[in-house]
């Protein structure tokens, strides 16, 4: 949804005869918006609809998730790095909170699959916030690395080959011991586990029910990213290969396509690989781009976070807040606070994901952890962080911020992840008074 791209073979006109070693391939128009909106058009070796087959599948957190059925409101700290790793890309997935906008999710695989996965509710953002790998689609292979975002657009089948640290290792998912059978209860059987050394992957992922793409005000009449975007054309990685079907990689039919609608799954078997593609073009295909490529922009006075807008859905934006120098103002003794001023974002809810760096504003805060601060509730730098800020030049934080319109609803999940305490850290103390009881 970036810019026009076309990979491998396609005839000269769209809808008309085109053949591969003598088959006539079947086109298969991916339009967005009915035929109104973005669209790529592929051509197939085998017939994409060719399913032969349709099961049922449960996988719990992530298709069906608990919704908490009370929550207070308060500004709250899920602490991720608690969450345990288990099973593929999809049997890892577990929903954290929510609104009729957007779905986020956290997952930490630990085996390779062979499976693929359809998102027929939404556009999929990927932050890659631990390892390599590639995403496999009917569009090609798109490699990506740590802190890129990875941008699926809704209704790509996919899958996730990760690095474990093994030569190739994210070639050979499916090999010995990792058929990709599921199992009776829907689990993936068997598996590729990483060696020690590797790093365990991590993904953030933003579902978005209407669409996400990057701003509409980045962009030209043309459609082109303009030049004062925070970031260009050439920062976008589309597929660099189409795939190819190799049974050492994604192993023997039936082959496993797992849908996603409307938060219930279903598995679709097929008798032959569904992904083979001679070739395509279009719009619409994945893409990678790396937080790092952003080019943030500073002020003499602090800019409110609208200006680290990278990615925006149906009522909520995705920000990226980067390495970067700080405000400079300077003038009579007169100084800019570069620390985030105290805010009432009195129609929004506010997720961060903090990465890496020095949080300043912030304090019981790690990498890997997110906070929520809700619509109605002021909130900003923990008491002492704002002096400290003043007269510095730099900051290296590195963070990932979500804002939405409709309330975010925590998933039964997240709450168990809580620091239920984090909303008291505000709380100023004289010298000697002890914490203040935590309040649930
Ligand atoms: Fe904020």
């Amino acid at each position: 949804m970036i810019q026009y791209m076309r990979l491998g073979k396609v005839p000269p006109k769209q809808h008309v005869t085109f053949y591969d070693e003598g088959k006539l391939l079947m086109e298969q128009c991916f339009t967005r918006e009915g035929f109104e909106g973005p669209y790529s058009i592929l051509y197939f070796r085998q017939p994409p609809t060719d399913e032969n087959a349709v099961e049922i599948l449960s996988i719990p957190g992530f298709c069906p998730f608990e919704q908490l059925a009370e929550q207070p409101l308060y500004r709250r700290h899920i602490k991720t790095q608690n969450m345990k790793a288990s099973g593929d890309f999809l049997d890892a997935r577990r929903v954290l909170m929510l609104n009729s906008d957007v779905q986020m999710c956290m997952v930490k695989p630990t085996e390779q699959s062979t499976r693929f996965f359809v998102n027929g509710d939404g556009d999929e953002l990927y932050f890659i916030y631990k390892g390599t790998g590639r995403i496999e689609s009917m569009f090609g292979v798109t490699p990506f690395r740590e802190r890129d975002y990875v941008l699926i657009p809704r209704g790509t089948p996919y899958r996730i080959a990760w690095d474990d640290g093994r030569v190739g290792s994210a070639h050979q998912a499916g090999e010995s011991g990792s058929s990709g059978s599921i199992g009776a209860a829907g689990r993936k059987v068997g598996g590729a586990h990483p060696t020690s050394n590797s790093v365990s992957p991590e993904y953030l992922v933003f579902e978005g029910r209407g669409w996400i793409d990057i701003p509409k005000e980045y962009r030209n009449r043309n459609g082109q990213i303009t030049d004062y975007a925070p970031f260009c054309n050439r920062d976008f990685r589309g597929p660099e290969k189409l795939l190819e079907y190799s049974e050492k990689s994604h192993g023997k039919a039936p082959f496993k396509l797992v849908v996603k609608r409307d938060d219930k799954l279903t598995v679709h078997l097929f008798k032959h690989f569904p992904h083979d593609v001679a070739g395509w073009d279009g719009s619409v295909y994945p893409v990678a781009f790396n937080i790092h490529d952003y080019q943030p922009k500073t002020a003499s006075v602090h800019l409110p976070p609208t200006i680290h807008i990278t990615f925006a859905g149906n009522e909520f934006v995705v920000c990226s807040f980067v390495p970067r120098k700080v405000d400079y103002y300077d003038k009579d003794g007169i100084k800019a606070i570069p620390c985030p001023y105290g805010h009432a974002s009195v129609h929004m809810d506010e997720i961060l994901f903090y990465v890496d760096g020095n949080f300043t504003s912030r304090k019981g805060i790690d990498s890997d952890s997110i906070s929520l601060h809700p619509a109605g509730i002021p909130h900003g730098p923990h008491p002492g962080t704002y002096e400290k800020s003043i007269g510095h030049d730099r900051t290296s934080e590195l963070a990932v911020m979500c804002d939405t319109y409709k309330q975010l609803k925590l998933t039964k999940f997240a709450h168990e992840l809580e620091d239920k305490d984090y909303h008291l850290t505000w709380v100023s103390k004289e010298a000697g008074e002890a914490d203040t009881p935590g309040a649930r």
